[in-house]
């Protein structure tokens, strides 16, 4: 029986739900997998505060470096969250010749070098599979059951708040505010939601993605990253009325001159795939060139979800390490040739275009004319009934388009005198 002795540092949401995976299911881990797993230190801010879980006081302090430095510890749980105590506190621990086992998405997305070139370094491992999907195993399914693939795209529903919005704005008809208010009502989001709504949480996620999947350095700030405060409850109805769904999406994929990597608001056929992952769950469809797509689909947080997704790491761990220190493939992955990531102007799409126009003859001729100028052609339309003199809604469906042109030919629109309002451009895919 491998005996393998954990320091846990955090006792938050996840922490709390590994504590009670990890002790309610001792006989079951020692049984099943011949680990016996032990939580033998944790570091919490306040140790004394009222919890779910009551472990021993004696393994309780306030002080994540005395657990990461202790000699009994072998692998270092980091559940703490943030950039700053993290990113110290798991450098500490590789130094001391520790494991590591974290769910930080945002200190891998901006600190995965620095963090994987001390793993290397040190020949220890740095497992992450909860960093993304939660309890998803997309980092198990690239590593292994995928290792025969290049891996071609990644289009993924990696945040769970974004999508319970969108799927109550879509099922209801409800406005953004309102979907938000109800989101946090129910813990979907946090009462400061700026990191899922912005899109930010789901680019961490799609930059360690991408350096997974595409096996190279990816910077963080090349992942164009827009979110879904400005969808209103307007183009949700329009996109249904052309038989598409909108849904924030994380897309990164190798195209010919370059990779594209970026999460975005995105209208998507009814009849695709991701368009039917509703409420808070997730999906990440990867399409490697041998399988063709593969989806993976589930509950991408929560505590026990995301949880099970650290005790498959701390699995890993310990029967890889079992003959001593052997490089982990993953941290050899992470540290490939550089990424470069296309910038969002050169990309090539499909948009929808909604403009709010005072209603009166050739508005339509002039706007297609403009875009035409800017070689962006139309392939579909939806106006209004006429109301002369009134404000009206024009949708437009554009056909392959350069970016910047779009982005041109909009600053344009938007300074005629019968366009109300800053237009709404929202980028299509199909595949
Ligand atoms: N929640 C999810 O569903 C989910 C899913 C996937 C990944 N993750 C990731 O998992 C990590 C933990 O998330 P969580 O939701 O469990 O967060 P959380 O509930 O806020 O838990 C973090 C805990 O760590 C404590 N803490 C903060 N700094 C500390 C320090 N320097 N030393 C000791 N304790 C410290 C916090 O105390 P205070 O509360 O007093 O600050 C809190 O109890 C994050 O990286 C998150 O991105 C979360």
């Amino acid at each position: 029986m491998r005996k393998i002795n954990i320091g846990l540092l955090g006792l938050g949401q996840i922490g709390t739900g590994l504590y009670e995976i990890l002790t309610s299911k001792k006989a079951f881990f020692e049984r099943k997998l011949g680990v016996s797993f032990e939580i033998v230190r944790i570091a919490e801010k306040f140790p004394n505060r009222k919890r779910k879980v009551h472990p021993p006081k004696g393994i309780m302090t306030r002080d994540a470096l005395s657990v990461v430095r202790d000699p009994s510890v072998d692998i270092v749980v980091e559940l703490i969250g943030g950039t700053t105590a993290a990113r110290a506190v798991i450098k500490e621990a590789l130094k001391e010749g520790k494991h590591v086992v974290t769910a930080n998405k945002a200190l891998l997305a901006e600190y995965g070098d620095e963090i994987f070139e001390l793993a290397h370094a040190m020949r220890r491992w740095v497992c992450f599979e909860a960093s993304v999907g939660g309890g998803i195993p997309c980092i198990k399914a690239l590593r292994e059951g995928l290792a025969a693939n290049n891996i071609e795209s990644i289009y993924a529903i990696i945040n769970g708040t974004t999508n319970y919005i969108l799927t109550q704005m879509t099922e209801t008809g409800m406005g953004f505010s309102e979907a938000l208010a109800g989101a946090q009502a129910k813990g979907y989001a946090e009462a400061d939601p700026t990191l899922d709504i912005q899109g930010i949480d789901a680019a961490h996620k799609l930059a360690i993605l991408v350096r997974f999947a595409f096996s190279g350095r990816v910077r963080f700030k090349d992942i164009y990253s827009e979110g879904i405060a400005q969808i209103s409850s307007d183009d949700i109805a329009f996109a249904k009325e052309f038989g598409y769904v909108i849904k924030l999406l994380a897309i990164a994929k190798k195209t010919a001159d370059g990779v594209e990597a970026r999460v975005q608001p995105t209208l998507l056929p009814k009849s695709h795939i991701l368009a039917n992952v509703n409420q808070s769950f997730n999906a990440i469809l990867l399409r490697g060139d041998e399988t063709g797509d593969v989806m993976l689909y589930g509950r991408g947080a929560g505590a026990h979800p995301t949880a099970s997704a650290i005790v498959a790491d701390l699995v890993d761990i310990a029967k890889g390490s079992m003959e001593g220190p052997v490089d982990d493939a993953s941290v050899i992955r992470a540290l490939g040739s550089r990424v470069t990531v296309k910038s969002i102007t050169s990309i090539l799409s499909r948009y929808y275009l909604r403009f709010y126009v005072i209603d009166k003859p050739s508005v339509l001729a002039a706007i297609t004319k403009i875009l035409g100028a800017h070689q962006v052609s139309i392939s579909d339309v939806i106006q209004r009934e006429r109301s002369a003199g009134k404000v009206v809604p024009l949708i437009l469906l554009t056909h392959e388009a350069p970016e910047k042109n779009v982005r041109a030919a909009i600053r344009v629109i938007d300074r005629l005198a019968f366009v109300k309002g800053k237009s709404q451009v929202i980028r299509m895919e199909e595949t």
